[in-house]
């Protein structure tokens, strides 16, 4: 990498992955528990310090030029597209009062986009990353998520929660990351699936995001309405559910907040089933955990019932969507021998149904981020 000044930028490679998220849908931003694990898919990044300067120049295989970035980029919302996210997390760290030295980046990633696997998620926390090792930034890896997702919050604009960003910072190889939202708790939860004889298959329904991001926002504003109607600071402080609904008069709202009570119930059975070694057993509450956000959160599409249910036909022990909703992927939890079957019976129904073809994988737990040189 060539710092394009005559000076050569001191070079370091980091990489953040994309995630899935076993459970715990929606429960984020109502402090709530999930249970993500980090793909092997991974953003890159490739970075230099650019001695003197005060800017920072990104280049990227998303993009045919590079952008330069400079002090006043760091304005919410001022740079857009791909570029956005690197600007906010410069943004957040300098917002937090850290001094950030003029760097040159090189992003490249293979996390899919918009297919609900926090590509953005990866890309923000590469960059916080490389930045935080290259500029000798002393933020404990503990308070990254928060930062990263301050970048997005308020730099970007998308009302996420603090999921994505934990998943891509602080996961571990072969292990789920169980997640309280609220207490920023970590516990890494062994996910071994090869040693149960299991196989994660990853269906990418590749359906268009449709208004997913007013729909997003719909959801969390409900949520937090109906935790101030019932007077509890998040819906993860509700303990008596039938008491809630009694108490909700508008039917929608009683189904998003059933939906979360009941999600952060199955989160914790799917952690005692793991800790106890039971990690076939979990797959019940992956198809529990789908019917309530098909018709509690509603928020699936034609496509991604489609896969689930024919994945159960073909003999998955347990299918979800995952991720934010409106189309993303399917996880559907299957005895390795059946992989095959239960990919060529989704892709045979998708046919049949005239939709596009879906893409598939085997995701096995990989780790958060970290520096590779
Ligand atoms: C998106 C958001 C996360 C989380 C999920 C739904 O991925 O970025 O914060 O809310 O949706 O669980």
């Amino acid at each position: 990498m060539s710092a394009g000044n005559g000076t050569s930028a001191e070079q370091g490679v980091w990489v953040a992955p994309g995630r899935v998220n076993l459970i715990g849908e929606h429960t984020d931003y109502n402090d709530g528990f999930v249970l993500p694990f980090a793909l092997p898919h991974r953003t890159v990044v490739t970075a230099g310090l650019l001695p003197g300067a005060t800017r920072w120049a990104v280049s990227s295989s998303f993009a045919s030029e590079p952008t330069v970035l400079t002090p006043d980029d760091l304005v919410p919302g001022r740079a857009t597209g791909w570029a956005g996210y690197v600007a906010g997390v410069l943004w957040a760290l300098t917002d937090a009062g850290y001094a950030l030295p003029g760097a040159e980046l090189s992003v490249d990633s293979d996390v899919p986009v918009g297919a609900g696997l926090s590509s953005s998620a990866a890309l923000e926390c590469a960059v916080l990353t490389a930045m935080c090792d290259l500029a000798g930034i002393d933020l404990p890896v503990a308070d990254r998520p928060r930062l990263a997702q301050r970048a997005e919050n308020v730099y970007v604009g998308v009302p996420c929660g603090v999921m994505d960003q934990a998943a891509s910072t602080l996961c571990r190889a072969g292990h789920a990351l169980f997640l309280d939202c609220r207490s920023l708790a970590v516990e890494h939860v062994p996910f071994d699936l090869a040693a149960a004889g299991l196989a994660m298959l990853v269906i990418d329904s590749r359906t268009p995001h449709q208004h997913v991001d007013n729909e997003y926002a719909l959801r969390r504003r409900t949520c937090e309405q109906a935790a101030r109607q019932l007077g509890v600071p998040a819906l993860r402080d509700v303990d008596d559910l039938d008491a809630a609904l009694r108490a909700l008069p508008d039917a929608v709202t009683r189904r998003r907040v059933r939906h979360v009570v009941t999600e952060n119930q199955r989160v914790r059975r799917a952690v005692d089933l793991l800790r106890a070694g039971r990690l076939p057993d979990i797959g019940p509450l992956l198809t529990a955990s789908h019917r309530s956000m098909r018709d509690d959160y509603e928020i699936t599409v034609a496509q991604v019932d489609l896969a689930v249910d024919v994945a159960l036909d073909a003999g998955a022990l347990g299918a979800r969507m995952t991720g934010g909703g409106f189309g993303g992927c399917v996880l559907a939890l299957v005895d390795a021998d059946r992989a095959d079957a239960v990919r060529a019976a989704i892709a045979g129904a998708y046919a049949d149904r005239g939709f596009d073809p879906p893409v598939s994988f085997l995701a096995e737990a990989g780790a958060g981020a970290y520096r590779v040189r």
